[in-house]
């Protein structure tokens, strides 16, 4: 399993020569012009998490290069659906098992409206299970207690976490996060995009190391094998 950092809560995850796409937010993504171009990303399915912009604004325009389907809730994949893009409609609770391995679609506190201003569902989170590893990509989230049930039905390797706060989990409630989902190695997301989610690492490494979880911070453009976490 590969993992490349696109920037935000964008993530390209390769599964047995799949590529998921996860949250495209690229083209709007100042820390990510010139080092990332959005023509070139690939993607067999993309994994929205929720409606808001910063987690949707390339996945039209991703979709229709590539013909990946999009993976989200029931309302996200009828709006583009609309658009003609296809897609597997999912709600919270639910699995299904892809060519690539399961999603399970688990919990998030948060809104969800797309960039239109229509209704985008539920915000959610997804626990991908694969030949190749597991792991938790939490979305847009507040600290859940849901998030404990998790590790009732997988064992997972490593979680993707936001830590920017303001809008999401700060770095202290992220390392309680990944306590109760039960990994010790965790990939930070959804910080210093902008002015509201900017961070001192230093602050939030202490956070996570205070608990023995191993914060692993990826440059935009970086691409990793899981192992290597
Ligand atoms: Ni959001
Ligand atoms: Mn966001």
């Amino acid at each position: 399993m590969r993992i490349t950092y696109y920037g935000h809560a964008c993530f390209g995850v390769e599964i047995a020569s799949r590529h998921l796409l996860f949250d495209p937010f690229i083209s709007g993504n100042p820390k990510a012009r010139g080092l990332i171009d959005p023509s070139t990303v690939p993607a067999d399915f993309i994994l929205l998490t929720h409606g808001h912009e910063d987690h949707v604004l390339d996945a039209e325009t991703i979709a229709k290069r590539t013909g990946a389907k999009i993976i989200s809730n029931f309302e996200i994949v009828s709006w583009y659906g609309a658009k003609g893009i296809e897609g597997h409609p999912m709600n919270v609770g639910g699995s299904w098992q892809f060519p690539f391995g399961k999603v399970k679609m688990v919990s998030a506190i948060h809104s969800s409206t797309m960039p239109d201003g229509t209704t985008g569902g539920v915000p959610a989170g997804f626990v991908i299970e694969s030949p190749e590893g597991n792991f938790y990509i939490a979305g847009d989230t507040s600290l859940t207690y849901d998030m404990k049930l998790i590790p009732l039905s997988t064992k997972l390797d490593f979680a993707i976490l936001p830590i920017g706060d303001n809008f999401t989990m700060n770095a202290e409630d992220a390392a309680i996060a990944a306590e109760w989902v039960e990994v010790e190695r965790v990939i930070p997301c959804h910080y210093d995009t902008f002015g509201y989610i900017e961070i001192d690492k230093t602050q939030a490494r202490s956070a996570f190391a205070k608990r023995t979880i191993d914060l692993h911070f990826l440059n935009i453009g970086e691409t990793i094998e899981a192992t290597e976490l």
